[in-house]
């Protein structure tokens, strides 16, 4: 439970609000290579926490990422033209390069206008399949952190992400909520026992018990979380542990050990949930595999735009709202589906939408199997205090290569942390 005061703190990411100002603090993912496939292709209009802005990638390849708004007279550079080096602003041919620079200035005589100022443009970096954008104060700039998708071959990995209209912490309490697993996706699950993706055989024997072991540490990194299950093989009983980490401000390493999510809002009531797989033998970017991981999740491009969880559709009125009841096939739950909803992509956008734009805390009833999320509300909270006290946020200087998800066998008197030994455990964060 949080208060309505904390809550705000914690769910509002626009310029000047703390938890907005922490999160400018890192290099945050802002699209898909992929969006921007070739040099002088097509720009893209991109929002970022509240922010409007506009990528593209010039002659020579590299991104750029400035304000949407022209510094002339704000005509949308989101209609510009990808040219020789730069944008051109269709409105009166001002030209700007990746960094800012002016280029050109065609309606102006003086050749030297163009040298007095420069357009805001943001330091950009391309890595594992993605753009990556820092917002923040240049004289802050973090290293750019290191993945471990960033190494494998563009063919090893794929990346995605479906549009959510909620708050972004929406989405992460999902992900740390293995509880919701064997009920909101008891259909899905369902399906999983004869798969042979690895998602499917690495989740397929959580629909067997609805009341996991909960147990969360903070850690140097922000916190780890399992869920524990006993679980009936052919072989004997076994016990199985699952570890998700978390790092503030909004990255989780899955169990499945091969998936990683970002949750970047694209404003106060709507996010980007990035998934990236990766796996050094496994062509996970190529088909067949690209399409039956996307399509058995829910997140191939049809299944996304049907739902309202791309930007194509997003705000369109076919999209998933509560005006439609999130599209919900009450039919199809009356012939045996227990929610009536396309597939895993879906419930859990459905669960996380329907609660509001912006789910009221004071309210909520947390239980021994929420035992991460006031872990995770504190994580966010401190960073959001963090930054307005002007200190570098939780997760900001932590080395990422060390931390893991993973999942596997417990064996009898083994402690779950020595799944993730190389995860420094830190007392728990009481203030927040
Ligand atoms: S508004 Fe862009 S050049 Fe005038
Ligand atoms: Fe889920």
């Amino acid at each position: 439970m949080l208060s309505k005061q904390d809550n705000e703190m914690m769910c509002r990411v626009g310029t000047g609000t703390p938890m907005g100002t922490a999160f400018r603090r890192f290099w945050l993912p802002a699209l898909l290579s992929e969006e921007l496939p070739h040099a002088d292709c097509d720009p893209r209009r991109v929002q970022l926490l509240g922010e409007d802005f506009v990528a593209f990638r010039d002659s020579e390849g590299k991104v750029g990422l400035l304000n949407e708004y022209c510094p002339h007279r704000n005509a949308s550079l989101a209609l510009g033209r990808v040219e020789g080096g730069g944008i051109r602003c269709i409105y009166h041919g001002w030209k700007f390069a990746i960094d800012g620079t002016v280029l050109e200035t065609p309606n102006v005589a003086d050749p030297k206008f163009k040298d007095r100022f420069k357009a805001c443009a943001y330091p950009v970096r391309e890595a594992g399949g993605l753009v990556w954008v820092y917002l923040g104060p240049k004289e802050q700039q973090p290293e750019f952190p290191k993945w471990p998708f960033f190494d494998v071959p563009d063919a090893n990995r794929l990346a995605v992400y479906p549009v959510i209209s909620c708050n972004y912490v929406q989405v992460m309490e999902g992900l740390i909520d293995s509880s919701h697993l064997s009920t909101l996706h008891t259909s899905p699950l369902k399906t999983t026992g004869g798969s042979e993706l690895d998602f499917a055989k690495k989740t397929s024997h959580m629909q067997f018990q609805a009341a996991p072991r909960i147990e969360a540490e903070d850690t140097e990194f922000g916190f780890h979380y399992v869920a524990i299950r006993d679980v009936s093989e052919p072989d004997g009983e076994r016990t199985i542990a699952r570890i998700a980490s978390f790092v503030p401000p909004c990255f989780v390493l899955n169990p499945n050990g091969d998936l990683w999510f970002a949750i970047v809002p694209v404003s106060d009531t709507r996010c980007m949930f990035f998934h990236v797989w990766w796996d050094a033998q496994k062509k996970f970017g190529e088909e067949p595999l690209r399409s039956q991981q996307l399509e058995f999740v829910g997140l191939d491009q049809a299944a996304l735009d049907a739902y309202g969880l791309s930007f194509r559709t997003c705000d369109t009125p076919q999209a998933a709202s509560r005006d439609n009841n999130f599209l919900q096939d009450r039919d199809a739950q009356r012939r045996g589906h227990f929610t009536g909803l396309p597939s895993f992509t879906q419930e859990d956008a459905a669960v996380g939408m329907s609660g509001g734009p912006i789910r009221d805390r004071s309210r909520e009833m947390l239980c021994a199997a929420d035992v991460a999320l006031p872990k995770l509300y504190r994580a966010l909270l401190t960073c959001a205090r963090q930054a307005m006290n002007g200190q570098d946020p939780l997760g900001l200087h932590v080395d990422t290569t060390r931390i893991i998800g993973v999942s596997g066998p417990l064996a009898a008197g083994t402690h779950w942390r020595s799944l993730a030994p190389q995860h420094k455990v830190v007392p728990t964060r009481i203030s927040a």
